[in-house]
This record gives structure tokens, C-alpha cells and sequence, in this order.
């Protein structure tokens, strides 16, 4: 199997880290979602996001109560599975929570030592070690939970050539598959419930050696009328990131209190995925209707003042609404698309890295502001 999901990083910096790795992943395997609608939200991840059917699941492949899709956009890998049983754990998953992110799962040598490792640490076994065979190999699953009702699937792949895993068959689409240029997974974030943030980053720390990367308080990202917390955890060699954010108090209600009340709890708030040329994959996924949020025009005014020399032309940047950042490393180009289901809850991020490792702190108050006027559109500031 390919090696999916390795942001790049220098050889000797991840030699070095890796001696001190003590839960080695070598990057995101898949993310899952829980759908409604397995086969029209399929064709959304298509038509506008730019990924290509590989795989399916269903009644078709001997599966009787559920259909899986799964897409494909350079090392991405999104499953959308959806119940065809009125009682079932997804369908529960989805009246409760609606469409969302039931597993982040990551990609490790020893599916088994690395679950019974993660359950000695403290962690809540999700499902144990069981192996799926079929004539291109084998594939070791296990899964353990951390926030809300999502889980980390732990996926050994090293004895597999099939297209994703035993029990789906390769499957393409109609539609004509065109990449806008999506990369790879540069990060994951959850939103938790007020005093979970530190629960969360001690659990990735002492179940998964994780390292404490960033830390933001209410001062660092607060609006005249709301503010959240937000912590950034690492793995070990670095390719795996999951920002933990918890809503913090302000004199309305924030954008982390509105995920929770529609989410029905702790779960995934964004996915960000990076690009190497944000133009060119900002221009095709509007082209496609992708919905972003908006920053006004007066960000364009002075943003070269607070960020220096960029590459890119601020016209293109404003044509496209896309946000810049800098910090010591470099600068980063980043933009939010609107909640991608019905419930205010999940979205995308599209970043580009020019260097940054950072996450775009001098943009937090313009992109809270801009999810301000969304959350007042549905009187839920
Ligand atoms: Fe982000």
C-alpha cells in the first residue's frame, strides 16, 4: 500500500525524535465519517472537493447493514459510511451528533503492540485487535476512544496491496474525477467540552507520547464578545497534529459553545488540509461552490504591514478571501470553508505552508469575527 498522509519533514530532525518516540504512527491512515447520505455525500467529496472514488462497501460486496465510499485526493483518504438500518451504532451515531467524524485513524507497524501499549497508558479500548484477510493480504485493526464519541482506529497496512482494505472492492465513478490539489492531512481539531482541553492533551501525552506544541489562552483568542482556549498536541515524528479547543467565557455565546450544542458533545471541528499553491486550489474548489467563510476587505489593508514580503500577489489573495500568517519559521496561507453538512459542526481548512509551523494566531481574531457573523445569521451568537 502507498504510503499515505507523511507531510514532509527534514530527515534528521525526525531521526532525532523518533529515538524518542514511545507510540511510533507514521502518519494519518484515513479519516471516517458517519453520514446520512453515504452516496450523495460522496459525490459532494467529488464534484466540489476534488477527491476520486476508490473503494466501496455495501450490500453488493456481502456488507448488510451499511455502505462505506471511500475517496481519494493525493495522500487523503475519506471514508463516508452511512447505516441502511434504522438501529445501529452509525445511525445512533448520526441522529445524535448528524453528519461527523467518528474516526481519525492512524497509520502504525504493529497495529496490536500499539493498542495494548495505548490500553496499559489508560486509554478505553474502542474495539481490540482483529485482522481482515482477503486475496491482496491483510490488514490489523484495533481502536481506542479519546474525545466525544469519536475513536482512533490504529491500522498495521504493511501486509496489504489491495485498494483500501479486505471487505471493500476498488470502485469508479462516473463522474470524472480532478484533483484541486489537496496534499495531505496537516491537521485535525477537536472542540471539547469547557475543562476538557487539559484532560485531552494529558490523555495524547501519557497514552501516546505525544508533546505539548502550542499553547493559546482566552487573550490570544478572544473577540469583544467571545473567546476560546486551544492547545496543540504532536506526535512524535511530527506528522500528526490535533489542535484541542474548549470554549472559554465571553459576554456571548462562542463559536466552540455552538459546535458543542449542535454536535450533542466533544467531537472533530476542522480538518485542514494542505495545498501547494492556494491560488490555484482556493480558485477551482469556489469554481465547484465550495462555501467559505468571509473576512472583509479592510483585512487586505494593512495585513502586508503585520506579515512582510509575501510571494503572492494581496490582489489574488483578496480576489480569493485567503488569510495570511507569519511567524518565525516562514508564512502560512490559510482559508476556512462554511460547516460542509446542515448542523453548524464540521468544516475544512485549506492551508499552504511557506515555512510556518504555526497555525495562524494573527488571523484568529478576523476568522472568530467571521464565524460571529455566521453564528448571528442563525441566532446562535
Ligand atoms: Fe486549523
Amino acid at each position: 500500500m502507498e504510503v499515505l498522509t507523511k507531510a514532509p519533514a527534514s530527515t534528521e530532525a525526525s531521526a532525532a525524535k523518533l529515538a524518542t518516540d514511545t507510540f511510533p504512527i507514521n502518519g494519518t491512515d484515513h479519516l471516517e465519517l458517519y453520514v446520512g447520505n453515504a452516496k450523495q455525500s460522496a459525490m459532494y467529496y467529488q464534484a466540489a472537493l476534488g477527491f476520486e472514488l476508490i473503494a466501496y462497501c455495501g450490500p453488493e460486496t456481502g456488507v448488510r447493514d451499511r455502505v462505506s465510499y471511500v475517496l481519494q485526493q493525493n495522500k487523503i483518504r475519506i471514508v463516508l459510511t452511512a447505516s441502511l438500518q434504522p438501529d445501529s451504532e452509525i445511525a445512533r451515531h448520526v441522529a445524535l451528533h448528524g453528519d461527523g467524524v467518528k474516526v481519525l485513524a492512524l497509520w502504525v507497524d504493529d497495529a496490536e503492540s500499539a493498542y495494548y501499549t495505548a490500553l496499559k497508558r489508560g486509554a478505553e479500548s474502542a474495539f481490540p485487535p482483529k485482522t481482515l484477510r482477503d486475496e491482496h493480504g491483510e490488514v490489523v485493526l484495533a481502536a481506542i476512544k479519546t474525545y466525544g464519541d469519536t475513536i482512533h482506529t490504529l491500522v498495521e497496512r504493511s501486509h496489504y496491496k489491495g485498494v483500501f482494505m479486505p471487505g471493500y472492492e476498488p470502485r469508479k465513478s462516473a463522474y470524472p474525477a480532478k484533483s484541486v490539489g489537496l496534499k495531505y492531512v496537516d491537521h485535525c481539531v477537536g472542540n471539547v467540552e469547557l475543562g476538557g482541553m487539559n484532560k485531552w492533551v494529558k490523555f495524547y501525552q501519557d497514552v501516546m507520547g505525544f508533546k505539548l506544541l502550542i499553547t493559546f489562552d482566552d487573550k490570544d483568542i478572544s473577540t469583544e464578545y467571545t473567546a476560546l482556549m486551544s492547545k496543540v498536541v504532536s506526535n512524535g515524528n511530527g506528522y500528526i497534529k490535533f489542535p484541542i479547543n474548549e470554549p472559554a467565557k465571553g459576554l456571548k455565546k462562542s463559536q466552540i459553545e455552538e459546535y458543542l450544542d449542535f454536535y450533542k458533545g466533544a467531537g472533530v471541528q476542522h480538518i485542514a488540509v494542505a495545498t501547494d499553491n492556494i491560488l490555484d486550489t482556493v480558485g477551482q474548489l469556489r469554481a465547484n461552490g465550495v462555501d467559505f467563510l468571509y473576512v472583509p476587505e479592510n483585512y487586505y489593508e494593512d495585513v502586508l504591514d503585520r506579515v512582510g514580503h509575501i510571494d503572492e500577489n494581496i490582489e489574488d489573495l483578496k480576489r480569493l478571501n485567503i488569510l495570511v500568517d507569519r511567524d518565525e519559521d516562514g508564512y502560512l496561507l490559510q482559508i476556512f470553508t462554511k460547516p460542509i453538512q446542515d448542523r453548524p459542526t464540521v468544516f475544512f481548512e485549506i492551508i499552504q505552508r511557506k515555512g510556518a509551523k504555526s497555525f495562524g494566531k494573527g488571523n484568529f481574531k478576523a476568522l472568530f469575527e467571521a464565524i460571529e457573523r455566521e453564528q448571528a445569521l442563525r441566532g446562535t451568537l
